[in-house]
């Protein structure tokens, strides 16, 4: 595998859909949005830009909507907060809050003006994308794997040259909240995709390999989504601008090494809440034990 600071100028813009509207997390997400939920002490969307640049992307483009500020703000200099902590000689505080936004990390935001689907935020970011071929990162699915999972698909796209999905299995009765994807294995790991069709029923479904929330697209894609008509729940799909891609260009699926949580959904986030908080540097350990005392005292109970 190429490592990704090699291959770093290939991949450098991510887009990140952050219009939706998050209403599986009423009341949470009535006025704030879902994006900056915390697993353990980050937003959901830090933990994706964070997966980025450590694929070497440099610029974020967030694809964003109403009650979406707080994500504007998380990603700029916050003076007043940065004073205060040096005031207070509070340093290790200072350089977390430093740590956001590394200098060398340019954020970019556009708004989705109407909730038109995934494919149609894509199409949101044409211009500030351009020609080059782009990644996109659902903040939803929160993607733990080493090297992290962008940095793998970046290392694919460098190989192959051609856009990239990251896939894994699901049990056939889950493939109606998924993209499906069909194709020939032509390496370890690697899908030639000759379909791919949104949340098929489980008995309609050509595969059970479905697609993450990551992918990393050609530019071809932006002419696509723009003559596409609406599709399932009158919404204009990323899958089926991807389905018209094929036609033209190819595309490959990658069986990403990691683990993913759907922190789109209540059980995945506290999923993700409780996996990351027993790996967490300052509380982890006195979690884990709480934990296992718990167990033991609910086995007691039984
Ligand atoms: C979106 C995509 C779907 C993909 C999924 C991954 O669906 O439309 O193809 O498999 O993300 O999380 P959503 O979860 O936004 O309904």
């Amino acid at each position: 595998m190429v490592p990704p600071d090699m291959t770093a100028q290939l991949i450098r813009k991510a887009v990140f859909p952050i219009a939706g509207l998050g209403t599986r997390f009423l009341p949470a997400t009535k006025a704030s949005a879902k994006e900056m939920l915390p697993v353990v002490d980050k937003p959901l969307i830090q933990y994706a830009v964070e997966e980025a640049y450590s694929a070497g992307i440099r610029q974020m483009i967030f694809v964003t909507g109403r009650t979406k500020r707080s994500v504007e703000d998380h990603f700029d200099t916050a003076y007043e907060l940065e004073n205060e902590l040096e005031v207070a000689g509070k340093l290790s505080l200072l350089s977390i809050a430093r740590s956001i936004a590394p200098d060398d990390m340019l954020c970019t935001y556009v708004r989705q003006p109407r909730a038109l689907g995934l494919g149609h935020a894509v199409l949101c970011s044409r211009e500030l994308v351009g020609s080059e071929p782009f990644a996109v990162l659902l903040a939803d699915d929160l993607m733990v794997g080493t090297p992290p999972v962008m940095a793998q698909m970046v290392a694919q796209y460098t190989e192959w040259r051609a856009s990239i999905l990251a896939v894994q299995d699901v049990p056939r009765e889950h493939t109606r909240r998924y993209g499906i994807v069909s194709g020939r294995e032509v390496a370890d790991g690697i899908v030639d995709v000759s379909g791919i069709v949104e949340k098929p029923e489980p008995a309609a479904a050509p595969t059970t390999l479905a697609v993450a929330g990551r992918y990393i697209l050609s530019a071809g894609v932006f002419k696509e989504l723009e003559a596409l008509p609406r599709g399932v729940g009158g919404e204009i799909q990323l899958t089926d601008g991807i389905a018209q891609l094929l036609r033209r260009e190819k595309v490959f699926a990658y069986r990403y090494r990691g683990t993913r949580y759907d922190c789109g959904s209540k059980l995945g986030f506290l999923q993700a809440t409780v996996d990351l908080g027993e790996e967490h540097a300052e509380v982890g350990a006195e979690f884990r034990q709480w934990i296992t005392e718990r167990a033991g005292s609910t086995t007691r109970k039984a």
